[in-house]
């Protein structure tokens, strides 16, 4: 397996690999290593230990640069979809680039508190089930729009704004019943789906949302899923919401904000997407074409675009074993780690993170497996690989977004820690879990 070949290294720039060792006074063979921007996976792993996820600070600014680049010629603002990774660290980095953030509970716009009181105003609070104290939480520290997603809702969040004597700008989220093509557990935008509110329902309850004091309509969001490639689905979906904008203009509401949700994918398997800038453009085409002529400001929820690439997570190999001919090669990071493999059989590509004599050695075809006593635990399934020995290291890939934020402690197993490097510097964005922290909440 030779590095060149791997299409990662087309996606995700600021993984690399580089010769290290070798010469006359070396005491290590050559070996082409991992590297993530100017720092090495394995130097990593020695500092900091594996599981490992780390994260790539110039990759995400270039992904971030990219996207925002797309949408140039419109007035917008791209609200990152926190819960992709949620990391404190990541939103402040984000922050700094301008982005404001898409919000899903009241631990997330925590998060963003954190990060900095300002940021409210570029806030956007999505999801089927907010509580009051959620409503509370968000109306008390201004964010900008809430997206409502059911007419209960609105209600409730009236008679909150009430109480608190504070006025909800509000977008209605609307079911545009656009098949996205994708895993089913992430497509949202059909009517069979929990979310959002029927197209043919939502004029009535714009004209009664105007009668409420205390909720300010705002403007009219939408998302159809995750991990969309094409840019079909969005055009479909956001040709409806214009039809609906023109409605409720003409109607007499003031519709400031279109906001068109997330869900771009990233090509996981090989590298036969365009290149972001030309794949990005082509989505803001699509989201933006049928909003033309309407003044609104738009509203983008990214998450996997920006972060997946920019992340991989690195592991050991703890042993090999074959069941009847069947090989396996068992690490220490599990589906608690990463989960999306067992959960959407979604591919990761997994790379050796040093290529040491396996360079011209045959692969084998092996299941990539971590400790966690289900046979759905695997990071990977068929792959070609190095015959590793124990202590290797092997890379996840495109493991940036929803890797480490679906991280659980199944199996007692603490959750990795995460790195973030930039350029020469790294830094740790969060310790390793211990096993005190796992317990502290269980009463004896
Ligand atoms: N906005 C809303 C309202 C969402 O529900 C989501 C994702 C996003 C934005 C961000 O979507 P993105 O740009 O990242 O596709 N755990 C799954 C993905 C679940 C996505 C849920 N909603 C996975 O690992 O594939």
């Amino acid at each position: 397996m030779s590095a060149a070949k791997s299409s990662f290294i087309e996606r995700a720039p600021g993984f690399t690999y580089r010769k290290e060792g070798g010469g006359l006074f070396s005491r290590r063979p050559e070996q082409a290593v991992l590297y993530c921007d100017n720092v090495s996976l394995p130097r990593l792993a020695a500092k900091y230990g594996t599981p490992l996820y780390v994260y790539s600070a110039s990759m995400i600014r270039e992904r971030y640069r990219e996207f925002d680049r797309g949408f140039r010629k419109i007035p917008h603002t791209v609200c990152y979809s926190v819960k992709a990774n949620s990391n404190l660290a990541i939103l402040r980095l984000l922050s700094r680039m301008g982005s404001g953030f898409d919000i899903v509970s009241g631990g997330e716009l925590e998060r963003v508190l954190r990060v900095d009181r300002r940021l409210m105003r570029k806030v956007v609070f999505s999801g089927v089930g907010k509580t009051k104290e959620e409503m509370d939480a968000a109306l008390r520290a201004g964010i900008l729009m809430f997206n409502v997603e059911s007419e209960a809702e609105l209600w409730t969040l009236a008679s909150r704004a009430a109480a608190l004597n504070k006025t909800a700008r509000v977008a209605l989220r609307v079911n545009p019943d656009v098949p996205a093509a994708t895993h089913p557990y992430i497509s949202t935008g059909l009517h069979e789906h929990k979310f959002g509110i029927p197209l043919r329902e939502a004029r009535l309850l714009y004209a009664r949302a105007r009668e409420t004091r205390y909720v300010k309509i705002s403007g009219v969001s939408v998302h159809i899923g995750s991990q969309i490639t094409t840019a079909e689905p969005f055009q479909a979906a956001m040709e409806r919401v214009a039809d609906l904008v023109r409605h409720l203009q003409q109607e007499g509401h003031r519709i400031d904000y279109v906001d068109a949700g997330g869900g771009l994918g990233i090509s996981y398997e090989d590298a036969s997407l365009p290149a972001l800038r030309d794949y990005v453009a082509a989505y803001a085409a699509a989201v933006t074409k049928p909003l033309r002529g309407l003044k609104v400001h738009v509203l983008l929820e990214p998450g996997r675009v920006i972060l997946g690439p920019s992340g991989v997570l690195v592991a050991s190999v703890l042993y090999r074993k074959q069941n009847d001919g069947k090989r396996f090669v068992v690490a220490d990071s599990a589906m608690n780690d990463l989960i999306r493999p067992s959960l959407y059989s979604a591919y990761h590509e997994i790379v050796p993170v040093a290529q040491t004599h396996h360079s011209d050695m045959t692969t084998v075809r092996c299941d990539v497996v971590g400790p966690i006593c289900e046979s759905g635990d695997f990071l990977g399934k068929d792959r070609e690989l190095p015959a590793f020995e124990p202590g290797e290291m092997i890379a996840v890939f495109d493991a940036g977004a929803y890797g480490m934020s679906l991280a659980s402690n199944y199996n007692s197993r603490p959750r990795p820690a995460e790195v973030m490097v930039d350029g020469k510097s790294v830094r740790l964005i969060r310790r390793r879990e211990n096993l005190r922290d796992i317990m502290k909440d269980e009463i004896l």
